[in-house]
C-alpha cells in the first residue's frame, strides 16, 4: 500500500494523505539554520546545534507523535481548521504535502477555501521562511481570519525540558506590531544576561493582532488542536511574562471567488555583536539603557523578505542550487526506481547526514548526539562530489579532536567542535575511517595539498602537526594494539556499537559503550582487521605519493600481515569469524547455537579483497563462500540481518548487542548500514546480478509499495528494518540519520554503476547484473564531465571494456581530463 507518489519532475514525494503510518518528514536548510517539518507541519527548528541553539520547542514521546510545529489556524466564518491536518484533525477536502530539496510545501484545502503553504531556508539566511498563499475556490466572497502559531523553546533543549522551576519564570519577548517590513515578534529568553542572540518572528503585513502568552492563546487545559485563540476568532494580544512564550500574528483577509493572496512569514535567528546587543537609550522613545534589543540585524532579515516577490526569488535560488549540485553524478536507465534514488533522494539524504551526523531526527533528539567520527568520516564518502571544500573542512575539524596516540574522542559538539568527555574515546575502529574519508577526499579533488595542513591533537595548537602525520597516528594506532591472534584489539566496540566485549553489565541504565569494566582485556575485532587491510594500502599509496617510499613499504607488509592473520585465525570454515571475546573465545562461529554468523567482516573482507583468489581446482573462493553464507543464512525480501541467529537471552559477555529482543537492532535486525558492504562485495567478485537484487531489498523506491509494512519515508534509507526474527519482520525504524545514505550511494554509483574516482581517473568498472542492460552516467570530476555510456550484457564475472573519445583503452581508468572538457565514454560488458 502506498500514501502517495513520487513526481520525479519536480524532484518531489507527494503525499496525499495526513494519515501515513508515521510522521514523514523533510529537512530544511543546508547551511547554519536548519527545521525538521513533518507532512503535517510538526518539527522545529535550530541554529548549528539542535541541542545548544534551539529555537522552537518539539515534545518528545508525545502523543500524538507528532505534535508541536508552524501551524496555521483558518477561522472561516466560524469553522476552524488547519490545512496541516494537524493538530485540529477537522476533515479536509484536499490534502497533499509536496516533500522537495530544502523546502516543504502543504496545501489543505476546506469549505471553499484552499490554504497553502511552503516552507524552505533560503541559502544564506539563519531562518525558515513559510509563504501562505490562500484562494477563494468557491463562488463566494470570503472572510477569513489566519492565526500562525510557533512555540520557543529557551535555547538549551535539555535544560528547556527539565528545569522548569527557572526556565518559567524567564521567558520574555518584545512585541513590534507596526515595524518597519510588518509586524514582529521577539523571542530575548536570556539575552538579558550571557547570551548574544535571539529570534524574531514575523510576517510581512500589519497583523490586526498578537499573542506571544501560549495559556492564553490555547487556554488552559486545551491542546493545541482545540486552541482558544484561533476558535474566538480575535487574537488576545498577550504579552509573556515567563511561562511559555510563543510567537502568534492574526490576519483579517477578505478573498473575492476565484481570488488569491500570499503573506511571508519569517522565523529568524539573530546574533549580535556583544557591544551591539542593545538598541540605544532614547528617553523620548521610551528606550531604556540594556532593556530593548538591537534589532538593526533583525530589520535587515526582514527587509530582505518584505516582499512576497523576494520570497520568490530566494526560493527559486534554492532550486537553483540543488539543480546545480546533484548534476554532478546522473544516471539515465530504464529503471526509474534506480533513477530517482541515484539522482535525488539518495544524494539529498547524504547532503541531510552529512549535516547532521546522528543529531536530530524524529528517532534522534538532538540532545543526545553530536557529530561522530567514525559516522562523519562515513557520511563524508556520499558527500564528497557534492561539495568538496565543505568535506575538507570537516575532514579538519573531525581531525582536530584525534589524541596524539591515534585514537579517537567518539563525539564531538557541533557548535563547540570539541571532543565530547562524556563518551570519550577507545572505540578501536575510530582512527581508520579517518584514512578512508582523506583518501575519498583526495580521489575526488586531487587537493593532496591538505595532507600538509597543520591539524591540532585533542584541540591543542601546541600539538599541531600535518593531516599526513594524523593518519600515520591512525594507521599505527591499529598496529600497535594487537591482541593474542595477532588482530586488533576493539576496546569498547567497533563499528557495532553494541558489542562490547570488554563490559560486563549488571546496572540497568549503566552505558555500554562508556563503561569499560573488564579493561585489559584481549578481545579482538576481525571487523577491524578487515578494515585495516581496506584502509591501509590508502595509507600507503599517500605515503608513496609523498615520497615516503620505506614507509609505504612497510605498511603494505602490515597489511599483507593481517590479511594471513585473518584467513587464518579469522575465518571459521565457511565464513569470517566475528571476534574474540575477553576470554579468548569465538564470536561469529559454527561452533555456537546463537550469533553464528555476523554480516560485517564478511562485506567488509571482501571489499578489502581478503580471499578473493581462486583457487587452481575451480573450488569457491574463500570470499564466494563467505558471500554464500552471508545469502544463505542472513537473507531475507527485506534485506540481509545482521547476524543470525539473533541471541534469545542476555550474554554478559558480548554486551548491548543481546539486550535487543530478537531481530531488532544489532541483535538481528536489518542494519542497513552494513549491506552495502555485501553489495560491494558481490561487485569485486564478480557477481552483478546478486548485488542488485540485495540494493532494491533495502532501498527505499522500491518498498514503496509496502509503505504499510515498511511505515517509515519511501524516499529516504532507514537505519533499522526489523529482522526476520522480529516480530514484525519488515518495519523499518529510524530513519534519515544513518550511514546507509552514504554507503548505498557508494554503493550503486561506485560499484553497481561503477564510475568511481581514483588518483589518477576516473575509473569505471559497472557491475550490475542483466537487470539493467544500458544506462548513461554523467559524471563531473576535477571539473571536466565524462558521458559514460554503458552496454551491459550482466554475464557474471564479465568486465567492462573501454572506448574513451573513440579509441579503445586498456583497464579501466580514464585518465582525468583537463577542466572544461568533455569525455566520452563507451563501455562494453
Ligand atoms: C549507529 C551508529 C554507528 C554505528 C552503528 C552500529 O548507526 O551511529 O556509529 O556504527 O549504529 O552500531
Ligand atoms: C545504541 C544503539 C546503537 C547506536 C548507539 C550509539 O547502542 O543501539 O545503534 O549506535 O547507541 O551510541
Amino acid at each position: 500500500m502506498r500514501y502517495g507518489h513520487f513526481d520525479d519532475e519536480t524532484r518531489e514525494y507527494v503525499i496525499t494523505t495526513p494519515h501515513t503510518p508515521y510522521p514523514w518528514i523533510n529537512y530544511l536548510g543546508s547551511e547554519q539554520f536548519f527545521s525538521l517539518i513533518s507532512h503535517q507541519a510538526g518539527g522545529y527548528s535550530f541554529y548549528r546545534d539542535a541541542k545548544m541553539r534551539r529555537l522552537t520547542r518539539y515534545r518528545y514521546n508525545n502523543i500524538p507523535a507528532d505534535a508541536g510545529g508552524r501551524y496555521f489556524y483558518v477561522n472561516d466564518g466560524g469553522d476552524v481548521w488547519t490545512p496541516s491536518w494537524l493538530p485540529i484533525k477537522a476533515d479536509l477536502d484536499h490534502f497533499e504535502c509536496r516533500h522537495g530539496l530544502g523546502y516543504t510545501r502543504i496545501t489543505g484545502e476546506r469549505g471553499g477555501l484552499s490554504v497553502e503553504t511552503l516552507f524552505f531556508v533560503p541559502m544564506g539566511e539563519t531562518a525558515e521562511i513559510q509563504k501562505v498563499t490562500l484562494t477563494n475556490t468557491s463562488d463566494q466572497a470570503k472572510t477569513v481570519t489566519l492565526f500562525s502559531f510557533v512555540e520557543f523553546c529557551l535555547w538549551n533543549a535539555q535544560d528547556d525540558q527539565t528545569n522548569y522551576q527557572r526556565n518559567l519564570s524567564i521567558g520574555e519577548v518584545e512585541i513590534e506590531n507596526d515595524g518597519p517590513y510588518g509586524s514582529a515578534i521577539y523571542h530575548k529568553t536570556e539575552y538579558r544576561e550571557r547570551r548574544d542572540h535571539y529570534a524574531v518572528y514575523a510576517v510581512n503585513a500589519h497583523a490586526a493582532g498578537f499573542d506571544t502568552d501560549r495559556d492564553t492563546f490555547v487556554g488552559a487545559y486545551n491542546g493545541l488542536g482545540e486552541a482558544a485563540v484561533p476558535r474566538a476568532g480575535v487574537s488576545a494580544n498577550s504579552v509573556a511574562s515567563g511561562w511559555y512564550p510563543i510567537g502568534s500574528h492574526s490576519l483579517e483577509i477578505t478573498l473575492e471567488p476565484g481570488a488569491s493572496t500570499s503573506y511571508t512569514y519569517v522565523l529568524g535567528y539573530v546574533e549580535n555583536p556583544q557591544d551591539e546587543k542593545w538598541a540605544p537609550a532614547d528617553e523620548a522613545a521610551g528606550i531604556e539603557a540594556l532593556q530593548v534589543i538591537n534589532k538593526t540585524r533583525a530589520h535587515e532579515l526582514l527587509s530582505r523578505f518584505a516582499t512576497n516577490e523576494q520570497t520568490d526569488a530566494a526560493f527559486e535560488a534554492l532550486r537553483a542550487y540543488w539543480h546545480n549540485l546533484l548534476s554532478t553524478y546522473t544516471v539515465t536507465s530504464t529503471d526509474e526506481k534506480l533513477d530517482r534514488m541515484v539522482n535525488i533522494w539518495n544524494q539529498y539524504q547524504c547532503m541531510v547526514t552529512f549535516n547532521m551526523s546522528r543529531s536530530a531526527s524524529f528517532f534522534e533528539t538532538g540532545i543526545g548526539r553530536g557529530m561522530g567520527f567514525r559516522d562523519s568520516n562515513q557520511d563524508l564518502l556520499g558527500f564528497v562530489h557534492l561539495i568538496p571544500e565543505r568535506a575538507r573542512e570537516r575532514i579538519l575539524d573531525i581531525a582536530a579532536t584525534q589524541f596524539p596516540d591515534g585514537s579517537a574522542y567518539h563525539q564531538y559538539q557541533p557548535l563547540t567542535k570539541r571532543g565530547n568527555n562524556d563518551i570519550g574515546s577507545g572505540f578501536n575502529d575510530d582512527p581508520l575511517w579517518l584514512v578512508l574519508g582523506v583518501a575519498a577526499y583526495v580521489k575526488e579533488t586531487g587537493d593532496f595539498a591538505i595532507l600538509d595542513e597543520s591539524v591540532p591533537f585533542d584541540n591543542d595548537d601546541s600539538l599541531a602537526d600535518t593531516l599526513f602525520e594524523h593518519l600515520t597516528r591512525s594507521f599505527n594506532f591499529t598496529v600497535d594494539n594487537l591482541g593474542p591472534h595477532g588482530l586488533p584489539l576493539i576496546g569498547r566496540a567497533d563499528w557495532n556499537d553494541c558489542l562490547n566485549l570488554n563490559c560486563f553489565s549488571t546496572e540497568p541504565g549503566e552505558s555500554f559503550q562508556t563503561t569499560e569494566n573488564q579493561a585489559g582485556g584481549v578481545a579482538e575485532s576481525v571487523f577491524i582487521a578487515a578494515q585495516f587491510v581496506y584502509a591501509g594500502p590508502e595509507y600507503a599509496e599517500l605515503a608513496e605519493r609523498r615520497g615516503l617510499t620505506e614507509v609505504a613499504a612497510k605498511a603494505r607488509q602490515a597489511v599483507e600481515d593481517m590479511r594471513a592473520t585473518v584467513l587464518r585465525h579469522g575465518w571459521d570454515g565457511e565464513w569470517f569469524l566475528r571476534a574474540y571475546d575477553f576470554y579468548g573465545n569465538k564470536i561469529g562461529t559454527d561452533e555456537k547455537p546463537e550469533g553464528k554468523i555476523w554480516i560485517e567482516p564478511q562485506g567488509f573482507a571482501v571489499m578489502a579483497g581478503i580471499g578473493t583468489d581462486e583457487p587452481a581446482d575451480g573450488s569457491r573462493s574463500v570470499a564466494v563462500r563467505a558471500l554464500d553464507s552471508v545469502n544463505e543464512m542472513l537473507g531475507t525480501d527485506h534485506g540481509l540481518v545482521l547476524q543470525y541467529p539473533a541471541y534469545t537471552s542476555y550474554q554478559i559477555e558480548l554486551g548491548e548487542v543481546s539486550t535487543y529482543p530478537p531481530g531488532y537492532k544489532e541483535n538481528g535486525g536489518i542494519f542497513c548500514h552494513n549491506n552495502p558492504w555485501v553489495i560491494i562485495g558481490e561487485t569485486v567478485v564478480g557477481n552483478g546480478a546478486r548485488a542488485f537484487d540485495y540494493y532494491k531489498r533495502i532501498t527505499p523506491a522500491y518498498r514503496e509499495d509496502i509503505s504499510d509494512v515498511h511505515k517509515l519515508e519511501p524516499y529516504v534509507y532507514a537505519q533499522m528494518i526489523a529482522g526476520k526474527q522480529a516480530v514484525r519482520h519488515g518495519e523499518a525504524k529510524n530513519s534519515w540519520l544513518t550511514g546507509t545514505a552514504a554507503w548505498n550511494f557508494v554503493a550503486v554509483s561506485q560499484y553497481l554503476l561503477g564510475v568511481r574516482p581514483g588518483y589518477d581517473g576516473l575509473i569505471v568498472d559497472p557491475q550490475i547484473g542483466p537487470e539493467v542492460p544500458q544506462f548513461t552516467v554523467t559524471r563531473s570530476a576535477r571539473g571536466a564531465t565524462y558521458e559514460v555510456t554503458v552496454t551491459n550484457s550482466g554475464t557474471p564475472g564479465a568486465r567492462g571494456s573501454l572506448v574513451v573519445d573513440g579509441i579503445p583503452i586498456e583497464g579501466n581508468t580514464v585518465p582525468y581530463a583537463p577542466a572544461g572538457s568533455t569525455v566520452t565514454v563507451e563501455v562494453t560488458v
